[in-house]
């Protein structure tokens, strides 16, 4: 037989079995056997200086058309079967992705802390900085310093837990250590004002203990946001309009404010400041007792005797200081009726706000 009709009897062969290659090892079986190192096809084109030179320019030719004929199928075979394998891969493998997918649960801050930020987002709008303090602190700055010397009756009210030495010290045990947990975020007053030259318009956020038993207002650990004000000039008018201004962004602007005297060791004069019930708007409900009017903070103006104790002369500077639970703010704006309500991590009522 000519080898001009022997390739296109070879171009017939593999082209068929290209198309009876089941998968793609079997055709790659097929490549390797005409067009790899000593494949059919490969010898012949190696052998072309032994063609007689009559025949050589259409053998050429020939085995030419016959590799780009076998190069043609081969792809179009390949890419067909690879699609054929993936198809079956996906099968077996049998993902429903129209199915829906299971719902992750997003987390969100929680209350506590949201209203902290709100009430931090309202004082550093009006040019105050925060300050942190610890919730370890010594006798010294939770009362001392805060003119609550060791026999001041208002102690009797902030009974704390002492932290006690690992040698068990037994006047530390019976409540005589100097390092306490701290019942007020007030001794950030004192640090800051040792610290800080005035002016000085800090707020500080922090967590506070008492040796309370939880009820619906009382918590024996809670939050609070303590303020201090320290610069020339300031007057009981400027502690007024802040302590409106504050209560009016947190609870809204239709809500009333007044100030009612009061007793702290650290303040003189002291008030505690109401708000107008957010319940009946004043008119008396049971939120409120009938009186129309919420408890929201305590304040003052800065005690002589407490810049004393600090280094700041009281003939310069005046200021004013306040004090606020956080908890008790939430449960104000929201009208809860239980301050345990906050902490007791039952979701269905944390997710409401
Ligand atoms: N420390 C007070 C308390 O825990 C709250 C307070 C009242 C803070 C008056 C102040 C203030 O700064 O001026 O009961």
């Amino acid at each position: 037989m000519a080898i001009v009709d022997e390739l296109t009897t070879l171009q017939a062969g593999t082209l068929a079995a290209i198309e009876s290659a089941a998968d793609t090892t079997a055709l790659e079986k097929v490549r390797v056997a005409v067009l790899g190192r000593s494949g059919t096809l490969t010898g012949y084109l190696r052998s072309m200086g032994q063609v007689p030179a009559d025949q050589r320019a259409a053998v050429g030719k020939t085995a030419n058309i016959v590799r780009k004929a076998v190069e043609g199928a081969l792809e179009v075979r390949k890419h067909a079967l690879e699609h054929a394998e993936l198809d079956a891969r996906m099968a077996a493998g049998a993902v429903d992705v129209t199915l829906p997918g299971r719902a992750q649960q997003v987390g969100t801050r929680h209350l506590i802390s949201r209203i902290t930020d709100e009430i931090s987002e309202v004082f550093l709008g009006i040019g105050y900085t925060v300050a942190s303090g610890t919730e370890v602190e010594t006798d010294y700055y939770n009362f001392e310093a805060l003119n609550t010397p060791a026999d001041h009756p208002a102690r009797g009210m902030q009974d704390t837990f002492y932290v006690v030495d690992r040698s068990g010290d037994v006047a530390a045990v019976r409540g005589e250590s100097d390092v306490l947990l701290r019942t007020q975020t007030s001794g950030v007053q004192a640090h800051t004002m040792e610290n800080q030259e005035p002016p000085i318009y800090i707020i500080a956020p922090g967590k506070v203990y008492r040796r309370d038993v939880a009820d619906p207002s009382h918590l024996p650990q809670f939050n609070q946001i303590e303020g201090l004000v320290v610069d020339k000039g300031i007057t009981f008018g400027d502690l007024k309009g802040t302590i409106d201004y504050f209560c009016k962004q947190i609870f809204g602007e239709d809500r009333k404010t007044r100030l009612r005297p009061h007793y702290f060791p650290f303040t003189e004069p002291s008030a505690e400041a109401d708000v107008s019930c957010g319940i009946c708007h004043g008119k008396g409900c049971r939120f409120c007792k009938g009186t129309g009017w919420v408890e929201v903070l305590g304040c003052g103006m800065v005690d002589p005797n407490v810049f004393g104790y600090a280094g700041i002369d009281p003939e310069v500077y005046s200021g004013f200081a306040f004090g606020m639970g956080v908890e008790r703010i939430a449960c104000l704006k929201y009208n809860v009726p239980d301050l345990r309500m906050l902490l007791e991590g039952d979701m269905r009522f944390l997710r409401q706000f």
